[in-house]
């Protein structure tokens, strides 16, 4: 960890009943979390609510996706605008399961703008393939999905970069200390030359990807990386709980 407040995302992803979001919200509220750690959770859209008005508000409420503008008639979404209206203050955007499903960089891109310009703050992630990995092109991949948010973004004050290499996603392979390191800190310094030495200096970059109870340390010990988007370990409220203490 090195640069900004250290932040810990748990992405509960299409996951969860009432009940069984009741009893994560429980443990929740139960962990002693370090204070000086930046904590929030993204459940489905349906329990948000829910969660906001359960869990303590020493953790802030993401959703997973946002509608690209102002809301209206575009059945099926959910707009910045009643993200705002039901104090959810997050956004995850860019995430592989959804580039997955069609969403390309620049309509990414455009929905990180208008989150933002709805004081909705974003956590923007990109990440390559394994075949990308395989090929040499992970840095040309992450390149191209940061430019696409820099096309889009002033303002970085309320942004996250989340890097989630596509093969450590789900599959019990996290990248290793060293793998995540060298790409958080080519990204950092892609920052530097393509947008401004400060937001360069200032963002956190998080990792995500298999991150649990029991690697986490040894990744939050890496000087570019400034904490972790959790997918399956941040169901469980005490391994989440592990996982936001281990900021160093
Ligand atoms: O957004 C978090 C995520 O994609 C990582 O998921 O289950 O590998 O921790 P997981």
């Amino acid at each position: 960890a090195g640069s900004g407040k250290f932040f810990v995302g748990g992405n509960w992803k299409c996951n969860g009943t009432k009940d069984s979001v009741s009893k994560l919200v429980s443990e929740l509220n139960a962990a002693t979390l370090e204070p000086d750690v930046d904590v929030v959770v993204a459940p489905p859209f349906i329990y948000i609510d829910q969660v906001k008005n359960s869990l303590t508000d020493r953790i802030e409420l993401s959703a997973q996706n946002v509608w690209v503008g102002k809301g209206g008639a575009y059945t099926g979404e959910i707009s910045a605008e009643q993200l705002v209206d039901i104090g959810c203050k997050w956004v995850i955007l860019g995430h592989s399961e959804r580039r997955n499903i069609g969403e390309n960089d620049d309509f990414i891109g455009k929905k990180a703008a208008y989150a933002l310009s709805q004081n909705v703050k974003v956590i923007a992630c990109i990440g390559e393939l394994l075949e990308e990995r395989e090929a040499g092109k992970t840095f040309d991949v992450c390149f191209r999905q940061m430019k696409a948010y820099a096309d889009n973004i002033t303002n970085w004050t309320d942004v996250v970069i989340a890097y989630e290499p596509v093969w450590a996603i789900g599959t019990g392979k996290v990248a290793s200390p060293e793998q995540a390191q060298e790409v958080h800190a080519a990204i950092r310094d892609w920052l530097k030359t393509n947008v401004s030495p400060d937001v360069a200096s200032s963002i956190r970059i998080i990792y995500g990807g298999s991150v649990n109870a029991g690697n986490c340390a040894d990744l939050a010990k890496k000087e570019d990386i400034d904490g972790f988007l959790v997918g399956g370990a941040s169901l469980k409220g005490p391994d989440f709980a592990t996982i936001i203490n281990s900021v160093t």
